[in-house]
């Protein structure tokens, strides 16, 4: 089905199933221990043996030496796997570094070797007997260092420039210039990256952890050099991926490397301290924000430079593209430096892009509507755009950031904020609170899916699409549901396997709105299958409560399936609405902060957000994913950052005791408002993304809120303690 006009009137509008607080499909499982994930298949791939990845003690440089005798002859050791002896390898599209390295080394813990043994502790033991020796090459590792080399753009992002922005600077009555900078960060999914690997003859197949089926199995079979259709991938349960589990990773090669080398099922999962520096990472960010305004405190120039590293032939963090999008303004400038740096990989992390841009804009546009004299919920409000600001002829689909931040002023208590900060003390703690505009662009990619219908009157739902914790498995049976007249109970859903049809996959909060209008699109193509069997005008149709009904006539939908299963398949395939209206979607972020007066601790008291993200599909699976992205927003803005060792070029503290994320304790009370946001431009379910959404602006919000607070504006991420003790206003 091609989507290229506004959807009108169709059966998911009925909202009999679709947009109901349904509790998730897949809670038994995996509430139970029922649901397998990637390191569980123990039926399916049995006597698996074990893989344990040795990794690079260097960050640059070459192997001079490998010497795997001693760990072969160790107790259980089946083989040992490196680049020397795995046959020639070639590189998928989606990793810029190799994934089994050797003999040159490109970044800190790129796997050099996998030991395979009856056990995981013998592959353990035996992985420390590895000798490696090394010649450390010089390597870059500072993007501070590195900033002022760069100077001009990469090749395919270019600057982008509207009207005069250095003169409307100089000219303008306001002006804010300063920096800010968000560190480096690790996905720290709850499951680690794990994979299993058994072949059948010159056929592998892989179960592992990944967000994106057809990509991951494109990339493989490049990799293993055989062809894509003797590559079948499962991923039917993912314990949380964040973009870090969107590419094939080294576990899923080295288990179906080594699977092959020993001819028998083998498992490999990287340990957590391998894989902040063995996968990819959110990668720091240095941004220059400069905007000015006229005596009323109209934008009237807005530039935005972000400077980020990577590995050669890496992209850089897009930290800059809610700035050409989220405020009014005939001046503009945005651009992207990239630094080359021999860390390890930099990729996406939730919301890439927006969520550090915003971390940064969302406090310029607070220190701006301060020195403008301007309340920061009005400030936004009045340099609102309706359109495409370097393209005006070209309209949002949907915007309702007004409606947002007026919302949630009204519902957070906005008007009791002092205006002055360091005002509001409540025992020992200082009290303040904050807004930040959230912004996430709508993305559309290509989704198909295969429905059946049987004898018993149930349908079964079959795409590659993911469901990576987010509530897939639960959207998708409430729109077959809807699109047949059946209660949720009568669909089934399976998900994650290559042998599916190919959805779009569960990435940049595009998955919930494409994989269910890939379902729509096939639902629609059954629906005319059952009606043709019927006998049925398929356009007068009606499919409610288990019947197909037209007139006087009436069938049972099971009748259509009595000589064998129906099957339907289709996908969506998005025409150029995307180019007529800028799509995106929009949150008001709410913050209320207690910061410690005598040590500084930053402690979030309430947190709301209020989001317009087109129509939401389940309120409940939605809450969820908001919820979560607000708790990783609260990570970002006081907790997480990977630490960089210049000298040598990793990130030191590469587990979870070092890398601190958010834990229940330090999550408050937090409430989400969705705004009634149906948008017709998206596809014919009228959704959009959230669960990125969710993250963008929390942390700006709550670093705005500790200013309010304490008077200290910190412009460098996370915002610990250090940072405020030796500024704290005292105690009165
Ligand atoms: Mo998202 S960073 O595309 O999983």
């Amino acid at each position: 089905m091609k989507f290229d006009k506004p959807a009108g009137q169709n059966p998911i509008d009925q909202l009999k199933v679709v947009s109901q607080p349904h509790d998730r499909i897949d809670g038994r499982q995996k509430t139970t221990g029922t649901a397998h994930y990637a390191y569980e298949w123990h039926q399916q791939a049995p006597n698996a043996a074990y893989g344990y990845v040795v990794g690079s003690a260097i960050a640059k440089g070459r192997i001079t030496a490998l010497d795997i005798d001693a760990a072969k002859n160790a107790p259980g050791v089946l083989t040992v796997i490196t680049a020397s002896n795995a046959g020639a390898l070639g590189k998928g599209d989606k990793n810029t570094a190799t994934l089994l390295g050797g003999p040159t080394i490109e970044h800190y813990h790129q796997a050099v070797a996998l030991v395979v043994a009856e056990t995981f502790e013998q592959a353990r033991a035996a992985a420390s007997l590895v000798q490696v020796t090394y010649r450390r090459d010089k390597g870059a590792y500072s993007l501070t260092e590195a900033k002022p080399t760069v100077t001009q753009p990469p090749d395919d992002t270019p600057d982008k420039n509207v009207g005069d922005f250095e003169a409307a600077f100089a000219a303008a009555a306001v002006k804010l210039d300063a920096t800010y900078t968000t560190p480096d960060q690790s996905h720290m999914a709850m499951e680690p990256h794990a994979s299993m690997a058994v072949w059948e003859g010159d056929r592998v197949t892989v179960w592992t952890s990944n967000q994106m089926i057809a990509w991951c199995r494109a990339d493989l079979a490049t990799t293993l050099k055989i062809a894509p259709e003797n590559v079948r991938i499962l991923s039917p349960y993912i314990g949380g991926g964040f973009g870090g589990k969107l590419f094939l990773r080294s576990d899923a090669l080295l288990a179906a490397l080594a699977a092959r080398a020993v001819q028998r099922p083998v498992k490999v999962m990287l340990s957590r301290p391998a894989i902040a520096n063995n996968t990819t990472h959110r990668p720091a960010t240095l941004q220059h924000i400069r905007i000015g305004t006229d005596s009323a405190g109209k934008i009237t120039a807005i530039a935005h430079d972000s400077w980020s590293g990577n590995l050669p032939g890496g992209t850089p963090e897009t930290a800059v593209q809610q700035t050409e999008l989220l405020y009014a303004g005939a001046n503009r400038h945005t651009g992207l430096r990239l630094a080359t740096l021999d860390l390890p990989e930099g990729n996406a992390m939730r919301a890439p892009g927006e969520a550090p841009g915003l971390m940064a804009l969302e406090i310029a546009i607070d220190e701006l509507a301060e020195k403008a004299g301007i309340d920061p919920v009005e400030f936004r409000i009045l340099n609102d755009t309706q359109v495409d600001p370097a393209n005006p002829q070209r309209p949002f689909s949907r915007r309702q950031l007004i409606e947002c931040l007026r919302t949630g002023a009204e519902q957070f208590g906005w008007k009791d904020r002092h205006t002055t900060p360091g005002q509001v003390q409540d025992g020992r703690w200082r009290v303040g609170i904050g807004v930040a505009a959230g912004f996430r662009n709508n993305l559309l990619e290509k989704s198909a899916a295969r429905v059946h219908l049987d004898a018993d009157g149930k349908v079964t739902v079959e795409t590659d699409m993911t469901d990576i914790g987010t509530g897939s498995y639960t959207i998708i049976a409430q729109t077959a549901a809807e699109m047949l007249g059946l209660p949720l109970e009568k669909v089934a859903v399976h998900l994650g396997d290559s042998s599916f049809p190919v959805s779009a996959g569960s990435g940049g909060q595009w998955g919930a709105n494409t994989s269910t209008a890939g379902v729509y699109a096939a639902c629609i193509k059954l629906r005319e299958a059952i009606a043709a069997k019927l006998g049925f005008d398929p356009d007068q149709a009606q499919f409610s409560d288990g019947k197909i009904t037209s007139g006087t006539q009436s069938a049972n939908l099971a009748e259509a399936a009595a000589n064998g299963r129906l099957t339907a398949e289709d996908s969506i395939e998005f025409g150029d609405l995307a180019k007529q209206y800028q799509q995106s979607t929009f949150a008001g972020h709410f913050v209320e902060v207690g910061v410690d007066s005598d040590t500084g601790e930053v402690r979030v008291r309430r947190m709301l957000a209020v989001c317009a993200a087109g129509r939401i599909l389940n309120p409940k699976t939605a809450r969820s994913q908001v919820i979560g992205a607000m708790t990783m927003g609260l990570g970002a803005a006081l907790m997480e950052e990977l630490a960089v060792d210049t000298r040598l070029g990793y990130f030191v503290n590469h587990d979870m005791a070092g890398y601190e994320v958010p834990v229940h304790a330090d999550i408050p009370e937090q409430k989400v408002i969705f705004l009634e946001d149906t948008d017709p431009i998206s596809s014919p379910m009228k959704a959009k993304g959230v669960g990125e959404l969710g993250l963008c602006g929390v942390g700006a919000a709550i670093a705005n809120a500790v200013y309010n607070a304490t008077g200290v504006r910190v412009r460098d991420y996370p915002i610990t303690l250090d940072k405020l003790i030796g500024s704290l206003p005292d105690v009165v």
